[in-house]
């Protein structure tokens, strides 16, 4: 496992799913944690099982800059710096075919999904830029690289993440700072729950036990981290593969 001892890393989407297995992990392997969503109640809960001394909850919507800057803000202050942003927060709602979606949801999506990502990005690289690097995570998916029925709002946005991360990577690792995606494959969590409830494509057709476990994904978040992770910056990871799971100690 990574060592984490000494490092700060800030996880959005922290309340439930991939980001509270990814906080929780991290925590586990040495690090401080600063937990972000909007739930409040939620990253306060699982921030207080961590520990006091190890996490720390703040409630933020990513989709507003002034909240994520306030956030980072308020994780420098309290742990005395940032080495890792694990940018997770995301949502699949609205499903809607183009014809009849809500143009006000599609643009929420877009806000979340790939706006959100991009404000972890503005107001993390500055402070990481002064301490001499530091690591940026992302969360792409298929989606990113195939159309599927009624989620062009998902597929667009996580398109937009990918590019987002090679080109944070092509300025930032001249800087020190090393830029990765991490693809899940399905994960069983809220989002997939929603997914299955929409009744539309054959995502929602799979089984529960199609999906995999959220603390894999935060293990390959853990491990992106540790310098294996260094061969991929730049590039995502796909947890489809195989040889990956391997490498990250999933799979024999
Ligand atoms: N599950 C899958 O099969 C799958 C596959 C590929 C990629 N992914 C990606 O993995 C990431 C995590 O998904 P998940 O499956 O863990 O979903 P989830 O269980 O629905 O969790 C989503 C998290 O995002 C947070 N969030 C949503 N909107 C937010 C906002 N405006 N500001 C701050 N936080 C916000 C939610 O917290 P609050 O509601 O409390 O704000 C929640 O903590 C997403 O980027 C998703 O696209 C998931």
């Amino acid at each position: 496992m990574t060592d984490m001892n000494g490092k700060v890393a800030l996880v959005t989407g922290a309340s439930r799913g991939i980001g509270a297995a990814t906080a929780r992990a991290f925590a586990e392997a040495g690090a401080k944690v600063a937990l972000v969503a909007r739930s409040g109640d939620a990253i306060a809960e699982i921030a207080g099982e961590i520990g006091p001394d190890a996490a720390i909850a703040i409630p933020c919507d990513i989709s507003r800059y002034w909240e994520v800057r306030a956030a980072i803000d308020a994780c420098v202050k309290t742990f005395g710096g940032l080495d890792v942003l694990v940018n997770n927060a995301g949502v699949i709602e609205p499903i809607s075919h183009l014809a009849t979606s809500d143009p006000d949801g599609w643009g929420q999506a877009i806000d979340i999904n790939l706006k959100g990502v991009f404000h972890g990005m503005r107001a993390a690289i500055p402070v990481m830029r002064e301490t001499g690097g530091g690591t940026i995570l992302t969360i792409s998916s298929g989606a990113a690289h195939r159309p599927i029925e009624a989620w062009s709002h998902y597929c667009a946005s996580k398109a937009g993440v990918a590019m987002l991360t090679r080109c944070a990577d092509e300025e930032e690792r001249g800087n020190g700072l090393r830029v990765m995606g991490l693809s899940p494959g399905t994960v069983a969590t809220e989002m997939q729950r929603e997914i299955k409830a929409s009744g539309v494509n054959p995502v929602s057709e799979l089984d529960w036990s199609d999906h995999i476990p959220p603390e894999w994904p935060a293990r390959a978040l853990l491990w992106l981290c540790g310098p294996d992770g260094d061969a991929y910056l730049g590039e995502e990871i796909s947890l489809r593969d195989e040889e990956i799971r391997r490498r990250i100690g999933l799979s024999q």
